[in-house]
């Protein structure tokens, strides 16, 4: 006999579970009202794809690529039937590029993939895509963080880098953000440069991290070497004061990295937007150019950054496209959550009546008039089977429902229905016509 087993959900991945996923499909249905007034069209990407477009994209010295991907071989059939995952110590570019792919840990690369084979670039005026949907990364569990995740991100793409389109992209953010009561919320930006200007800060960085190397710890000192930039990410207590003396991009951006940042800022003043710079702010992608940005919120703790997002002028060429401007940001879902959840979620409208019927002869006219509530779009619960009346109730109340619709053989008789408002015992006996009036103008109220 085969041994009984009880699953579990893999580490790092959890079932959303009503009442829950309610919110959260209202926080992504709100995120679509709000990026569609600013002219954005929804891109449904696949889940998976080639490893090389994000080690591309990403960067393979970055943790997202170097650590954290899942990815397998997927091989023609007649060659393997068995695909095994690739061995950690075997680097992926022995193996054959289109035969290993990856869970999306992002989407971005994802959207200037589809951009790219889709001929995008000739469509008028800016492309403006944004997506909903889990990514995932291997990376340790802990409060809001997870291995499948879930982002709802925006990205414009198209022949201009005006620093308007930044501001407006932020402008859209805060909107969906102060639609959704997330409350303390701080935006944080940056210009991390241009392929002109950044490699020189990089160099001078990496020398300044030398003189301190001894007082780094493994990673920093690891980071020197393969991507300086990310030691500015340090979260170790004891390497801060050092951070805090090493040269700063803002003191090293070139002419018209400048001016863009000059710009940038002016725009957000005009939209009445408050930020914060920091210069630390270099993100954990490796497309970024000229503006970053990260939003925090409150009650996350550590994992306190709710969207992040920045320009990456040079990433559609980079992936075989002609010279085009991106930017875009990606809202981690799970925090945001986390988020509104801590403050003031609203209420929202749960099971609207209960269908509490009794005898045979009730029964036809319940159902009847459970699919014409329905069809109005009322929530309703009709129990499949008759219960005692007080039972009956009993169950309304801990649905949650807000009235109770008593259908017995008096009102069968009578041709009326009796509406009980669970909240306070109140009573009134209706006729069909008046019973889904007077629901739809309590549901307007
Ligand atoms: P990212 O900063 O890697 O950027 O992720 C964006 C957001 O996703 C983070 O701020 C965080 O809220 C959420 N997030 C990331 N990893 C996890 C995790 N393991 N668990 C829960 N939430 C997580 C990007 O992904 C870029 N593609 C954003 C972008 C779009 N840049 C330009 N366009």
């Amino acid at each position: 006999m085969t041994e009984k087993r009880q699953f579990r959900a893999i580490k790092g991945t959890r079932d959303i579970l009503p009442p829950d996923s309610a919110l959260w499909n209202w926080f992504e249905r709100t995120a679509r009202e709000v990026f569609e007034t600013y002219g954005f069209g929804d891109i449904r990407l696949p889940i998976f794809e080639e490893t090389d477009l994000f080690a591309r994209s990403i960067g393979s010295d970055t943790d997202v690529v170097g650590k954290e991907m899942y990815t397998f071989l997927d091989p023609p059939r007649d060659l393997d039937p068995l695909p095994r995952p690739p061995e950690p110590t075997r680097p992926l570019s022995d193996l054959i590029p289109r035969e290993v792919i990856s869970l999306r840990p992002e989407a971005t690369a994802s959207v200037v993939r589809a951009y790219i084979e889709h001929g995008m670039h000739t469509l008028p005026g800016n492309v403006k895509l944004y997506y909903v949907g889990p990514m995932f990364r291997r990376e340790r569990p802990q409060k809001g963080r997870y291995r499948q995740f879930y982002q709802v991100g925006a990205e414009v793409l198209g022949q201009s880098d005006a620093p308007a389109i930044d501001a407006e992209v932020l402008e859209m953010l805060l909107v969906l953000f102060r639609r959704v009561g997330l409350t303390n919320i701080k935006l944080y930006v940056n210009s991390i440069g241009c392929k002109e200007c950044r490699p020189k800060y990089v160099e001078l960085l990496r020398s300044g991290l030398q003189r301190v190397k001894d007082k780094l710890g493994a990673d920093s000192q690891r980071r020197i070497e393969t991507n300086p930039l990310r030691v500015l990410d340090s979260k170790l207590p004891e390497e801060q004061a050092i951070i805090e003396t090493l040269p700063r991009i803002s003191d090293h951006l070139c002419g018209d990295c400048l001016a863009h940042f000059a710009k940038l800022k002016d725009e957000l003043k005009l939209r009445g937007i408050e930020y914060e710079e920091n210069w630390r702010l270099v993100r954990g992608l490796d497309y970024y150019t000229r503006t970053t940005f990260e939003v925090t919120a409150a009650g996350l703790g550590s994992q306190n950054a709710v969207c992040g997002g920045g320009r990456y002028d040079g990433l559609v060429e980079l992936l075989g496209g002609q010279p085009t401007k991106g930017i875009g940001f990606a809202i981690g879902t799970d925090r945001a959550m986390l988020s509104i959840q801590e403050g003031s979620a609203p209420k929202l409208p749960g099971l609207g009546v209960f269908v509490a019927w009794m005898g045979a002869k009730a029964y036809p006219a319940a159902v009847a008039i459970a699919r014409k509530l329905r069809e109005c779009g009322v929530a309703v619960e009709l129990p499949p089977e008759e219960m005692k009346f007080k039972k009956s109730l009993g169950l309304a109340d801990k649905l949650g429902a807000r009235y109770a619709l008593i259908i017995g053989e008096d009102e069968v008789a009578s041709g009326t229905y009796t509406l009980k408002r669970l909240s306070d015992g109140d009573q009134r006996k209706l006729s069909e016509n008046d019973l889904l009036e007077y629901l739809e103008s309590e549901r307007r109220s």
